[in-house]
């Protein structure tokens, strides 16, 4: 279906060409003034310049032609020559009326569906998520919905971290404790134990442990570094406890995960890429895109036109020992022949994007991938306190998520006690509600921006908050509960009726950019434009709601015609709050 914009634009440009100007200067685009009128056309000031005449002498012959044009309520020439125009009410409701019957609500499916692999989440096994995983987690999830929503074949990957230093450090520490077990033992030749040696609280407390000593202690380090080549080298003793590790962890995380309604179609880790390493590092030796530089085995990445110093990238450690690198270049090899994706993207904190930038260049200089795929890294700013620093608990230590939305459900809670629901109702609408605060208040920041986590504005229920956005639905969601109470029969063969009222046509003119927003949110991964949508169409809701009788109209036809526009926000709303990873409870 046509966005509004195109139709528009289409009637423009006729007016174009009739009056004897090519029509690359119809364009049409939302008014910045809509005090004064709802779209606009810039074109006759460009085109004044390739036809030598006044701006406003081409603006008015173009208006002067559509001046009779059904489509348009008024169309005017303004100096210095733009072209204002404000729809026809009709034309309007007809546009609302054909998103009513649109599965989608007018927003085009892609014809020609591309497969994009989405790297998000960013775990690592072993560690509890802290604050610093809500971002990745959440922005992945939105902007894998939003691709998916539009047609496209999208694979979420968690790709855990599973194969690095932590590994050596859990494994020296638990070799440590528990000399005894038949891990350590290199004569063993039975069979492990299934049950893991420790469990997820033993884990969270192990890691920490030896990550502070082993930067105390350089002998224990090098033994954890140690145990880490030496699982990676394939120790029988040491490749089952990595097992148990992951067990244990992955179990937590996905519990985590679903808490978060955060949801990976992948769970691969960072280790299910060591097969690809090898015949990758021989391409790249016989190709002679590899080279020896003290020792290290690295490529090139470089380019003239850089204006910053671009270091190489280092495939292997003069010791022999793969890194970080390595892995995320055989990670795309995998991805290739697994997947053949067009795009790969990769939701990381932006402080790793010169990493990436000496990956894609690698991958794309030594053919591990063909020019056309595209390798996207969307780096996200970093969580702030109110003080401005990097968000901490109040002793200094990294905040667990766990703890931190926990202690979100409890202020949540709190501001409800006087609701009338039992206890499941008020624990579940609460952990929607405290959820939604969350990941609206991080996503309605351009994700590549730090941000301010402010708790106490999140959860607020006015202003431009998730809760403020759920309760709108909700809202929506008793008006049509009241419409069956009281047997009112929608009648789905009367149109909507062209708007009787300004706040009427402002809830209709902010649904017409759906279509629109969907798209360049994926065009830009930019999750923040559905917040501006969801945000803009609920205030237009809400004023719509409060200046105009609804289901008490006593105009039968106008009653039917709002019931069915106040329906149709509300799918739309829950539709879009959905891309974003919210859920709205029944009541709130
Ligand atoms: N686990 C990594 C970290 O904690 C993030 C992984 C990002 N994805 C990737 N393909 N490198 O920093």
């Amino acid at each position: 279906m046509k966005n509004i914009i195109g139709l528009i634009q289409e009637e423009l440009c006729g007016a174009f060409k009739k009056a004897g100007y090519n029509e690359k200067y119809a364009k049409v685009a939302l008014s910045n003034r809509p005090d004064l009128c709802q779209y606009q056309c810039n074109g006759a000031l460009a085109a004044a310049k390739e036809y030598h005449k006044a701006p406003i002498q081409i603006a008015g012959e173009i208006v002067e032609i559509l001046n009779d044009s059904e489509n348009f309520k008024e169309i005017t020439a303004v100096k210095p020559g733009f072209i204002n125009i404000t729809l026809d009410d009709a034309f309007l409701a007809d546009f609302i009326n054909k998103m009513t019957v649109s599965e989608t609500f007018g927003c085009d499916i892609t014809a020609e569906p591309e497969t994009v692999v989405i790297d998000y989440g960013g775990a690592n096994v072993a560690k509890p998520l802290h604050v610093g995983h809500l971002r990745p987690a959440i922005i992945g999830e939105s902007i894998k919905r939003i691709a998916r929503y539009i047609g496209h074949n999208v694979i979420g990957d968690v790709h855990l971290g599973d194969w690095g230093l932590q590994i050596g450090l859990i494994i020296t520490e638990t070799r440590h404790r528990n000399p005894e077990l038949p891990y350590f033992d290199e004569n063993f030749e039975g069979e492990y134990p299934k049950e893991a040696p420790f469990t997820i609280s033993d884990l969270e407390e192990i890691y920490p442990y030896a990550s502070a000593y082993s930067k105390e202690h350089p002998e224990y380090k090098e033994e954890a570094q140690e145990a880490t080549v030496q699982l990676q080298t394939g120790r029988k003793g040491y490749l089952a406890l990595w097992q148990h590790i992951i067990n244990v962890s992955i179990k937590d995380l996905k519990r985590m995960y679903t808490k978060l309604n955060v949801e990976f179609d992948l769970w691969k880790k960072e280790s299910d890429a060591q097969p690809y390493i090898p015949d990758m590092i021989k391409n790249m030796k016989e190709s002679g895109y590899a080279h020896i530089d003290d020792g290290a085995l690295v490529v090139d990445v470089k380019e003239e036109t850089d204006t910053k110093e671009i270091p190489p990238c280092m495939i292997l450690k003069s010791n022999g020992a793969t890194l970080y690198n390595t892995t995320d270049l055989a990670t795309i090899v995998e991805r290739k022949k697994l997947f053949n994706p067009s795009k790969i993207i990769y939701v990381v904190d932006k402080r790793q994007s010169l990493y990436f930038e000496q990956v894609f260049r690698c991958a794309k200089k030594t053919k591990i991938i063909d020019a056309g795929t595209k390798l996207i890294f969307l780096g996200f700013g970093t969580m702030n306190g109110k003080d401005g620093k990097p968000f901490k608990t109040r002793d200094g230590g990294i905040l667990r998520l766990e703890a931190l939305l926990n202690d979100i459900e409890k202020q949540v809670l709190e501001k409800m006690k006087e609701r009338n629901m039992n206890e499941e109702e008020i624990n579940e609408t609460a952990s929607k509600i405290a959820l939604a605060a969350v990941k609206y208040g991080d996503l309605s920041n351009q994700a590549s921006k730090d941000y301010i986590f402010d708790m106490e504005r999140f959860i607020s229920f006015e202003g431009n908050t998730g809760p403020y956005i759920l309760y709108t639905i909700v809202r929506i969601k008793s008006l049509l509960a009241k419409v069956k109470k009281e047997n009112i029969t929608i009648d789905e063969n009367i149109p909507i009726a062209p708007s009787c009222s300004q706040t009427g046509t402002d809830v209709m003119l902010s649904l017409c950019k759906w279509s629109d927003t969907v798209h360049a949110a994926y065009e830009e991964l930019a999750p923040h434009k559905i917040c501006q949508f969801v945000y803009e169409l609920s205030d237009a809701f809400n004023k719509f709601y409060h200046e105009n009788r609804i289901v008490n109209n006593e105009d039968i036809t106008l009653r039917n015609s709002y019931i069915k526009l106040s329906r149709l926000v509300g799918n739309v709303l829950e539709t879009a709050t959905n891309l974003l990873g919210l859920e709205a409870p029944e009541r709130m």
